[in-house]
């Protein structure tokens, strides 16, 4: 999966651009808008909806499906501003190249020593943690997140699979487990879909689910938050 000829830069409806995969035919974020995903299943719905009630200095993020690093750029940016701490881990079994990540032009949304600090250091986060300023760490774990294993668990878990259309192994009750077993007591799981098994899946952990409104072209999405 995930051949350099394999996938192309596209726009989408808020003007925001992103990778489409032209063997599976599917985009790496909502062709209704990448940018306003993001910011409305990761940033808003997830991490802000995390932090609301919370009087804390810092965070710590997974995401599965780091891709372009547009939600790391987001949230980055965001609890830069906060002067929150972020420790940022990203799996991605097939890291895109530096050049097509800037080609996915994603400075404009950001903060341009957000966007300086990625692309400098975007190679040395896929081999290691790697401190960006005295706010964040980035570390992209360049892996299969079904065989991911970490000492660290993480407040706020951003689930960016493909759908499960294209990737059903992303969606069995045996990976979304191990991933659950990674998130903090209280800590939240956001993702872009909804679906009857994912709720299933969901309640057979323990977790608390919501229906919370969707994204662009989406009416619902699933956040849980573990007891
Ligand atoms: C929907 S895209 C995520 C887009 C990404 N969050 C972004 O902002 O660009 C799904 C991502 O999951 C990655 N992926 C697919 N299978 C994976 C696996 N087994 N483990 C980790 N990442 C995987 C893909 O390469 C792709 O980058």
């Amino acid at each position: 999966m995930s051949k350099p000829e394999e996938l192309k830069i596209v726009t989408t409806a808020d003007g925001s651009k992103t990778v489409y995969h032209t063997i599976i035919q599917e985009n790496y974020h909502s062709r209704n808008g990448a940018l306003q995903e993001s910011n409305h299943v990761f940033l808003n719905s997830g991490l802000r909806y995390y932090l609301a009630d919370k009087i804390t200095s810092q965070v710590a993020v997974l995401e599965v499906g780091f891709g372009t690093g547009l939600n790391f750029l987001l949230t980055q940016d965001f609890c830069t501003g906060k002067e929150i701490t972020l420790h940022y881990v990203g799996l991605e079994a097939y890291p895109l190249s530096l050049d097509l990540i800037k080609a996915a032009d994603y400075q404009q949304w950001v903060s341009a020593n957000t966007w300086a600090l990625f692309q400098a250091n975007y190679e040395k986060a896929l081999t290691e943690n790697v401190m960006l300023n005295d706010f964040c760490s980035l570390h992209i774990a360049a892996i299969d997140a079904h065989i991911y294993q970490t000492d660290l668990r993480f407040d706020v878990i951003y689930f960016d699979a493909f759908a499960s259309a294209n990737q059903p192994e992303m969606w069995t009750k045996d990976f979304i487990t191990h991933i659950l077993s990674f998130l903090k007591s209280g800590g939240v799981f956001v993702t872009y879909a909804i679906t009857g098994d994912l709720k299933r899946i969901m309640k057979s952990q323990g977790m608390k689910i919501e229906k919370a409104p969707g994204a662009a072209g989406k009416r619902e999405m699933l956040r849980a938050v573990k007891p």
